[in-house]
C-alpha cells in the first residue's frame, strides 16, 4: 500500500509497528486514523469515515472542536502543570464551576475514569469510618454484575467479566456483587450494616448498553437512604449528554451521593476525570491522604470548562435525545427486515445492537463492512455492536448513517 504525501508511513506499517512494539492488550479494528474533525475521522490513505464510537463516549463534543483546542492550546502556553503542592489560578475558578454545574459542595480532580472510580471508593469507606460508625477497615461496598468501572487491580476485583480479571488476583476485599436491575438483590445486600456504598452504572456501557427497567435507578437510591448508604454513580460513559439528558440519572430525578466523571469531561483531548459530592463526604479525606500530580492541572481546569460549557451551548443533551430516539426507530425497522440483528436497545445516542451469527458471519464481519463502507464501530463481548456517535452530529448526517448501516446489514 502506498503511503499519501502527507503520512510517513502506510497503515500496514503502522499496524505492524503496534504489533511488534506495543502490548497486546487490545484487538484494534484495521484502519489506522489519522485526522479528525466533527463525527468523522479519516485514515492515513485519505478515506473519510463516520466515527461511530466516540473513543467510547469520551468524544460527545466531537474530535478536535475548536473550542477544546484553544483552550488547550491558551493554557498550555502559559501553565501546563503546578502539581497541588502550590495553587493555580485556574483550578478554583474550575471547581466553582463545575460544583455549581452539578449542584456539589465540592470536586475531587482526577485524571481518568479508572483513578475516578478509585477515589469514590476510598472516599465511600473513609466516610463509613468517619460517619457511619462502621468499625475499622470492615466496610463493603455493594456492585453489580457485569459492571464495568476500569482497570486498576482493587477494580478488577469486583468485575465479574473473566477477560478483565482472569489470573489478576490476590482480589481487594470488601465488594459484594449482586444482579444489575435486581431492587431486591439490593435491599438484601443492605441488611449488613458494614456496607457503605452501592456503586452502580445508570447504563451498563461495556456489557453492551444493558438498560436497566424504568424506575430501578430511583428504587435503588430509596432503598440507599433507608439504609445510611452512599449511592455512588459512574456516570464516565453515560454521563454528559449522553444518553440524552445531562445526567443518565436525570432520568429519575436521582442526585447521587458521589457523582463519577470522565471521558467527554474534556472532549477526548486530555484524560479528565472527577468526583462530585458534598462536604459530609468530601471532607472525610485530609490533606495527603490522596491525590495525582496531574489531577486537576490548569490545562485540565480550562479544558473541562470548555467541554462543559459546549454541552450546554450546543444544546446536545436535546440533541442526543432527538438522534437517538431517530436511530433506534430506523434500527427496530432494519431489524423487521433482517435475521441478524436479535436485539436493539439504549437511551439517546448510546445504543447497541446484538448481531445474531449467520453463515460464520459474526459482529467483527459486521463492523468490517462498516468500515468498507464509510462507517466506524467496534464490536464488545463478541456478539454486540455499540452505535455511540459523537453528539454535535446533524440529522442529514444521522441518517447517511442509518443508510450505511442498513446498506451494510441487509448485504449479509
Ligand atoms: C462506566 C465506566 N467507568 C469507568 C471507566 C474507566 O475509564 P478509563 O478508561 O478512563 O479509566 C469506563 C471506561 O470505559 C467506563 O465505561
Amino acid at each position: 500500500m502506498q503511503a499519501t504525501m502527507k503520512n510517513e508511513i502506510t497503515s500496514a506499517q503502522a499496524m505492524q509497528l503496534e504489533d511488534k512494539y506495543g502490548a497486546h492488550n487490545y484487538h484494534p479494528l484495521p484502519v489506522v486514523l489519522t485526522r479528525g474533525e466533527g463525527v468523522y475521522v479519516w485514515d492515513v490513505d485519505g478515506k473519510r469515515y463516520y466515527d461511530f464510537l466516540s473513543a467510547y463516549s469520551a468524544l460527545n463534543q466531537g474530535h478536535c472542536h475548536p473550542k477544546l483546542i484553544k483552550a488547550m492550546v491558551d493554557q498550555a502556553q502559559t501553565l501546563a502543570l503546578t502539581s497541588r503542592a502550590f495553587y493555580n489560578d485556574q483550578l478554583g475558578v474550575y471547581e466553582k464551576y463545575i460544583t455549581h454545574y452539578f449542584g456539589y459542595d465540592k470536586v475531587l480532580p482526577m485524571n481518568t475514569g479508572a483513578e475516578a472510580v478509585e477515589t469514590a471508593l476510598k472516599l465511600c469507606r473513609r466516610w463509613a469510618y468517619d460517619k457511619k460508625g462502621v468499625a475499622s477497615n470492615q466496610a463493603k461496598i455493594v456492585v453489580c454484575e457485569g459492571n464495568f468501572h476500569g482497570r486498576t487491580t482493587t477494580i478488577v476485583s469486583f468485575s465479574t467479566d473473566p477477560d478483565s480479571n482472569k489470573n489478576f488476583g490476590p482480589y481487594t476485599p470488601g465488594f459484594v456483587t449482586i444482579p444489575y436491575n435486581d431492587v431486591n438483590a439490593l435491599e438484601q445486600a443492605l441488611q449488613d450494616t458494614t456496607v457503605a456504598g452501592f456503586l452502580v452504572e445508570p447504563i451498563q456501557g461495556e456489557a453492551g448498553v444493558k438498560v436497566p427497567d424504568e424506575g430501578y435507578l430511583k428504587k435503588c437510591y430509596d432503598l440507599c437512604k433507608k439504609h445510611n448508604v452512599l449511592f455512588i454513580a459512574d456516570e464516565v460513559q453515560t454521563g454528559l449528554a449522553r444518553t440524552g439528558r445531562m445526567l443518565a440519572c436525570d432520568y429519575e430525578d436521582v442526585k447521587p451521593d458521589m457523582l463519577i466523571l470522565g471521558k467527554a469531561l474534556s472532549g477526548g483531548i486530555y484524560p479528565v476525570s472527577a468526583v462530585l459530592t458534598n462536604d459530609e463526604v468530601m471532607l472525610c479525606i485530609k490533606p495527603g491522604e490522596h491525590g495525582s500530580t496531574y489531577g486537576g492541572n490548569p490545562i485540565a481546569a480550562k479544558v473541562a470548562i470548555a467541554a462543559l460549557e459546549i454541552l450546554k451551548e450546543e444544546h446536545l443533551e436535546r440533541n442526543a435525545y432527538h438522534l437517538g430516539n431517530i436511530l433506534r426507530t430506523e434500527l427496530k425497522k432494519l431489524q423487521a427486515q433482517t435475521d441478524i440483528i436479535s436485539v436493539v436497545r439504549g437511551k439517546g445516542l448510546l445504543n447497541a445492537i446484538v448481531i445474531k451469527p449467520k453463515n460464520n458471519k459474526t459482529a467483527w464481519d459486521v463492523c468490517l463492512a462498516l468500515r468498507d463502507n464509510g462507517l466506524l464501530a467496534k464490536p464488545t463481548h463478541g456478539d454486540i455492536i455499540r452505535f455511540a456517535p459523537p453528539l454535535v452530529m446533524t440529522e442529514d448526517q444521522l441518517l447517511d448513517c442509518v443508510d450505511i448501516i442498513k446498506k451494510t446489514i441487509l448485504a449479509f
